[in-house]
This record gives C-alpha cells, sequence and structure tokens, in this order.
C-alpha cells in the first residue's frame, strides 16, 4: 500500500508566518512528525506529499532524498491536493492498491491506532475505513445565521452577532471524521473527480467515497490524531507528541 499527505495548505486560521505544517514543535516540524508516522508501518511502500508547487521549506525536512518519499504538486483545494497524488501514484501502481490519505496537519497518529486501520483496510478494501471519534458534546445545528438574525434581535449581543440554536441533533449518531483514510487507488481517484466534475464541495475522501453508494468503516481513533488548526492547538500538540514520544 501507499500514502498520501496533502500538505499544500497555508495555514490561514493557524496565522503563522509559515504554513502550520512546518511549525516546530516537540524536536520537528509538524510535517515530518506526520512523514515519520507513516514512514515507521511497514506495509506501507512509498508516501507521496502534495505541496505548493513554489514550497521551499520541504528542502530541510529530514524526509528529502528518502526513496520512499516523493513531492508532487498540490492543488487549491486539499481535494485537488490530493487528486494531483492519485494520479501521480497511478502512473506506478495499480488501481487495486490500497492508499492511506492522511492530513499534513494531524502530526500524531500513534502506531497502534494506524496499525488497527490498515487491518481493517485490508478487510475490507471495497468498502475502504477510516479513523474517527464519537462526539462528547451534545450537538447542536446552526441554520444559516445571516438569515435566522433577520428580525430576531435576540441574538444580537454586546459580543456582536452570535449564532442561534436550529435544533438539537442525536449525538449517538455523530462522529468527527479524523485522518488517514485508506481506498483503493483507482476507487478513490474516480470518486474524487466524479465529485469534482459534480462541483460537490468535499473536505474528506470518505464522503466523496459515500456519494458512490460505498459505505466506508470507521475504526475508533483517538483525540490525540487530532488536527492542528489554530495557535491554541500547539500546546496541546506537542504535549502529544511529547507522550507519543516516551511511548
Ligand atoms: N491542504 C492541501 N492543499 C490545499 C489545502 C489544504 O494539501 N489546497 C492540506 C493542508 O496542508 C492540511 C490538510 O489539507 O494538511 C487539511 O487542511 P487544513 O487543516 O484546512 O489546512 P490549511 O488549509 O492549511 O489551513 P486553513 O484552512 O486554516 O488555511
Ligand atoms: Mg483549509
Amino acid at each position: 500500500m501507499i500514502a498520501v499527505i496533502p500538505a499544500a495548505g497555508i495555514g490561514q486560521r493557524m496565522g503563522a508566518a509559515l504554513p502550520k505544517q512546518y511549525l516546530e514543535c516537540a524536536g520537528a516540524t509538524l510535517l515530518d512528525h506526520t512523514i515519520s508516522a507513516l514512514f515507521a508501518e511497514s506495509r506501507i511502500q512509498k508516501i507521496y506529499i502534495a505541496l505548493q508547487p513554489d514550497d521551499h521549506w520541504f528542502a530541510s525536512s529530514r524526509y528529502v532524498g528518502s526513496e520512499k518519499v516523493e513531492r508532487v504538486d498540490g492543488g487549491d483545494t486539499r481535494s485537488a491536493s490530493v487528486l494531483n497524488a492519485l494520479s501521480v501514484a497511478l502512473a506506478t501502481f495499480s488501481n487495486d492498491v490500497l492508499v492511506a490519505v492522511h492530513d499534513a496537519a494531524r502530526p500524531c497518529l500513534p502506531p497502534e491506532v494506524l496499525r488497527k486501520l490498515l487491518d481493517v483496510a485490508y478487510e475490507f478494501p471495497a468498502q475502504g475505513a477510516l479513523l474517527a471519534i464519537p462526539v462528547r458534546d451534545t450537538v447542536k445545528y446552526v441554520a444559516d445565521t445571516a438569515a435566522l438574525n433577520v428580525g430576531n434581535s435576540s441574538s444580537v449581543s454586546s459580543y456582536g452577532q452570535l449564532p442561534i440554536i436550529a435544533r438539537t441533533l442525536d449525538r449517538e449518531n455523530i462522529w468527527l471524521a479524523q485522518t488517514p483514510q485508506v481506498f483503493r487507488l483507482g476507487d478513490l481517484q474516480r470518486a474524487l473527480v466524479l465529485a469534482e466534475q459534480h462541483g460537490v464541495g468535499i473536505t474528506d475522501e470518505a464522503s466523496a467515497m459515500e456519494a458512490r453508494g460505498i459505505q466506508p468503516i470507521l475504526v475508533p481513533g483517538s483525540r490525540m490524531v487530532m488536527k492542528v488548526t489554530d495557535p491554541e492547538d500547539l500546546e496541546l500538540i506537542e504535549f502529544y507528541l511529547s507522550k507519543l514520544k516516551r511511548g
């Protein structure tokens, strides 16, 4: 099997001077931690990293020059970045090979969690599998805030306009998708191309597969597999990464 790491984002919400995947944390960049987690898994033969075409930071990665790692160009959206990496991979690997897509922004992936996910994916390659965790909090659905607030002054507070609840969802049924997400290379490429053609905005691989009628399997992930998104996440990810290193 192979892996794809979309790492062509700009990290707007992090607001750092460089893309968040290049921030240093617990002794390495977030991206190098992410690569290292996949690199250590012997079933993964090759790792494609999708980067901004003008990325000059990756040159300092400890994985530059490794035969197992290949740099490819990313695109304007996460799915465009993934799709481009898959197209490059298809020049070398067959449709049936499994591909694990894993966000660069999720640097903490415990080896046993990855192992279990891959075991399930090998058992059910036509369905595919992804990491996910059940929500703990009660989940509120907020309808289009701007529309709702017309004629409703109660949500305009001294803090400005605040969202109001449209309804409460049944949390028993709600899981949060993480990565890696594992599918057959050919299936995933086709699903992403079709999603793109139909203008379906997708933020993970599983949603493209779901749109093709596939029901991917959820494998329990971990809160350690959090996606580093804003500055508040940095202290927590440093703690998790140090914990992972200590074993
Ligand atoms: N990504 C990518 N290509 C893009 C956009 C995102 O490869 N055009 C990658 C990011 O590098 C990240 C992953 O997709 O590893 C998840 O995206 P996200 O957490 O949203 O990262 P950014 O898009 O960089 O952050 P932001 O949305 O705050 O700008
Ligand atoms: Mg983004």
